[in-house]
């Protein structure tokens, strides 16, 4: 069993899932529990220390005790968790050079097992404050970038390592193979363990009892996947609710039809276009935008459920509202103790604090590939397993500022000449994401020839397996060119188009 001791990183909990790829069990577990449970559990073969949105320096920066390293049990360190290890064993680390994003790592010693196969430069991926100035005594420098000496480091006698990126992203190359080293290194007993499920089935069952759950569902492979597993789980006690608010892409419920006429369950749909635009009159602010939509939803689904209830027997009582949440809205709610609020996904952080519903969130461990793969485990067609991921408060958050009817009008149309432009090209299938964001920057044009100040569209397509990280999408110039006049040409108001080429991290995916 391998401990993770979790210091907030957007991507702790991702370290996990790829050990448990990598067949080796694994604890999660807050700092302040670890010394404890590593005296307990004498199955613990290794210990990963996570990365952190904090400075070792800051005044309430999580720490574990530095008798950690005294057990003889091999340690990684990865981005804060490494800076950590180097600052309680007596190295030097400053609020120095930052680095975000993609870095080109170079191996300078080829004879450490924690780089056993790895080619002599790959890229990492980085997201780190803090700089090692001065190795801890008894460590060595195995890998160099072009910001920092240490990247990647070791001592050998204590079975200790550093990393200054993250091995466990996608877009690190090589990521798993420096894992995979690391569990070698720890003897690690390795079984390929596969997600089932026959038990998230289970799971739902037990949770549910004879209640009845009213579904959150989007037309997305989330709550698709949710929806079967729940539908499989509670048959007819199970009832999706489509809330049609205006902010969704047209031809969602067409597409839901589909889906829930092959799961075998009546979908149910509430039209609120009006009501949603009233409720977001004079909201600018991206934080308030997502709690006012997800405290609507609540109330919407409040309602439904009173309504429901007088049609069913006593002991079938709704108790559950099933959300197809999964491990990258919570992180980036603030899923965990240390860890920063990114932003507050509607279904998670944009919640009410009182609701009368119980969460029934069965893929909320999981990661969007995941969810894919569960799909296609569960026989779903492609159709309803590639879509384009499409969030939850819709166009609302590809707005900036005040969501009015014009600016959505013009983003819907804007939407449609993307999707348009990438289909002919047959590349929106094989994007993660595409859109256009209404900025509300605005710059000068000339339009036959009279002056326009007009809004500035940007562009975001993107690269993405699980979310965590993202590239942007290499698209050919042809398509970026027809894109931009026909926006600019089509849509009422806009004078400009700019492409957003910027990874994540730093950059979320969306704009709010
Ligand atoms: P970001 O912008 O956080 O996006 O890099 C990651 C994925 O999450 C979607 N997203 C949301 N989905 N509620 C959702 O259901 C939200 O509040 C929300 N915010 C972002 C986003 O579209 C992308 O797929």
């Amino acid at each position: 069993m391998i401990l993770v001791v979790d210091f907030g990183s957007q991507t702790a909990h991702l370290i996990t899932r790829r050990i448990k790829e990598l067949g080796a069990k694994t604890l999660f577990l807050e700092p302040q529990k670890a010394i404890a449970q590593i005296r307990r559990n004498k199955n613990i073969k290794g210990i990963i220390l996570s990365g952190g949105p904090s400075s070792v320096y800051s005044k309430n920066s999580p720490a574990v005790d530095v008798s950690i390293f005294n057990f003889g049990i091999p340690v990684l360190g990865i981005c804060y968790g490494f800076q950590l290890m180097a600052k309680l064993l007596d190295g030097e680390v400053v609020s120095g050079k930052k680095e975000y994003g993609p870095a080109r790592i170079r191996i300078t010693n080829n004879e450490s097992r924690i780089t056993n196969k790895l080619p002599r430069q790959f890229t990492g991926w980085m997201s780190h404050g803090d700089e090692i100035v001065k190795l801890p005594k008894g460590f060595e420098a195995v890998g160099e970038s072009n910001h920092v000496p240490y990247a990647v480091s070791q001592n050998l006698d204590k079975k200790m390592y550093g990393l200054l990126f993250h091995p466990e992203v996608e877009h690190t190359e090589n990521g798993l193979v420096l894992l995979k080293n690391f569990l070698k290194i720890c003897s690690a007993d390795l079984k390929k363990q596969n997600i089932n499920e026959k038990d998230l089935i289970k799971n739902i069952r037990d949770k549910v009892g004879k209640y009845s759950v009213i579904g959150a569902v989007s037309g997305g492979v989330d709550s698709t996947v949710a929806s079967v597993l729940t539908a499989k789980a509670i048959g007819k006690n199970f009832y999706p609710i489509y809330v049609d608010n205006g902010l969704m892409r047209g031809g969602t419920q067409v597409h839901l039809n589909k889906i829930f006429k092959h799961i075998g369950i009546k979908l149910n749909v509430v039209k609120v276009e009006k009501e949603m635009l009233k409720k977001l009159q004079k909201i600018a602010d991206p934080e308030q935008k997502r709690k006012t939509i997800g405290k609507f939803y609540i109330e919407i689904f409040e309602k439904e459920m009173k309504k429901l209830q007088k049609n069913l027997p006593a002991g079938r009582q709704v108790k559950f509202l099933m959300q197809g949440t999964i491990y990258s809205d919570v992180i980036e709610s603030k899923g965990t103790k240390h860890a920063d609020r990114i932003k507050s996904h509607h279904n998670v952080g944009g919640l009410p604090p009182e609701m009368k519903l119980e969460l029934l969130e069965p893929l909320r461990n999981l990661y969007k590939d995941q969810v894919r793969g569960l799909g296609k485990n569960l026989g779903l067609p492609e159709e309803f397993i590639n879509t384009q991921p499409f969030p939850g408060p819709g166009y609302a958050i590809r707005i900036r500022g005040e969501v009015t009817k014009e600016r959505l009008r013009n983003e819907k149309i804007a939407d449609k000449i993307v999707i348009n432009e990438l289909k002919n090209a047959e590349i929106f299938h094989k994007v993660f994401i595409s859109f256009p964001v209404m900025t509300n920057s605005f710059s000068t044009a000339v339009k036959g020839d009279g002056r326009v100040f007009g809004e500035v569209v940007a562009l975001r397509i993107v690269e993405s397996k699980d979310v965590m990280t993202s590239d942007w999408a290499k698209i050919p110039y042809e398509v970026l060119q027809r894109i931009s006049s026909r926006i600019v040409n089509e849509v009422p108001g806009i004078s400009r188009v700019v492409y957003d080429i910027t990874t994540k991290p730093p950059a979320t995916m969306e704009w709010e």
